[in-house]
């Protein structure tokens, strides 16, 4: 039976990840458990940064974006010697079992510390929205409501100087907020892995829109292309004036939105559930607006939902 939990937040901090820590550790004060914190995930595990918490912990942090038990990107947990550092610290707390709030790479230190004794379960945490095995990731919902309204502030001056402006948003290679954002700011046009530039097309589709409409905006999802050349690129070949602008780190921040906060504390309630019950080696989501759990190793090799119906409405309402 275990006892004693740990929560780390890891990888890119997102928006809700407080909600899901606050959730989780008044769950486990429920269910009999001792809740601890590791400080800088990884990073603070392998140096002893753990800390024994209180059920209130994290309530005054539930409207905060950010994550209060901060976080780390840690490469070196790939090694076995690192990793075998972590276990060794939280066994030296008595502690068996961590949760995980993370993106992909989060969730194979989990994976990886579940064979090494540690029951993990993951939380997808990331803006991105990049989880295969969940249909919405804590921060994504907050995130996306930042873009649209930067992209709507953006409209309102592209609109009075009749100008094109195009936007590089953030995913990592995942095009849900740059696709999400088209649709809810009615974009004229967009950029992601799933729909490459074409320059053929971007030109004509911009030289239309030239003759009906008082602005352009189209979004770039970051590391699709380079934002100058683009820019270059359609000055050269349209009569638009163009800007750009890259949002950059404040959609990563920002007040988490109900919803967020919501199916954070969902996530991070059902992670103790299922170490109470003794599963591990699992990550959460959320599928059909259902909460579910899957193995860790399964959930890495799902392949991400393309969104082809929402492409489809983004075509129709361009
Ligand atoms: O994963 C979240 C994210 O903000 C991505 O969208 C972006 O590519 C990356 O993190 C930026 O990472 P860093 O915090 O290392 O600059």
């Amino acid at each position: 039976m275990i006892k004693k939990i740990g929560i780390l937040t890891s990888g890119g901090d997102a928006p809700g990840m407080n909600a899901a820590v606050c959730g989780a550790i008044h769950a486990g004060h429920k269910l009999g458990k001792e809740m601890y914190v590791v400080i800088g995930g990884y990073y603070g595990l392998i140096h002893n940064d753990i800390h024994k918490v209180e059920a209130n912990f994290a309530d005054h942090a539930l409207n905060l974006g950010g994550t209060i038990i901060k976080t780390k990107r840690l490469p070196e947990f790939k090694e076995e010697n690192v990793r075998k550092e972590a276990v060794k610290a939280l066994k030296a707390e008595g502690i068996d079992a961590l949760i995980v709030v993370g993106g992909d790479g989060s969730y194979m230190g989990a994976k990886a510390l579940t064979s090494m004794g540690i029951n993990c379960v993951g939380l997808p945490g990331t803006i991105d929205n990049d989880i295969a095995s969940s249909d919405y990731t804590i921060g994504f919902d907050t995130a996306l409501n930042t873009v649209v309204e930067a992209i709507d502030k953006i409209r309102e001056t592209a609109d009075s100087h009749k100008r094109c402006i195009i936007t590089e948003v953030m995913g990592n290679r995942c095009p849900d907020l740059t696709l999400y954002a088209g649709i809810a700011t009615n974009a004229d046009y967009i950029i992601t892995v799933d729909k490459p530039l074409d320059k053929e097309d971007l030109i004509k589709t911009l030289n239309e829109k030239y003759e009906t409409q008082d602005s352009a905006m189209v979004l770039l999802a970051e590391k699709q292309y380079n934002l100058e050349e683009l820019t270059k690129f359609v000055k050269e070949n349209t009569k638009w004036d163009t800007r750009n602008d890259i949002l950059g780190y404040i959609q990563r921040g920002g007040t988490p939105t109900a919803m967020e906060r919501v199916n954070a504390i969902r996530m991070g309630t059902y992670a103790v559930e299922l170490l109470d019950k003794g599963i591990g080696g699992v990550c959460v989501g959320i599928v059909n607006n259902k909460i579910t759990h899957r193995e860790i190793f399964e959930a890495l090799s799902l392949e991400r939902d393309k969104h082809e119906d929402l492409m489809q409405v983004f075509e129709y309402i361009k």
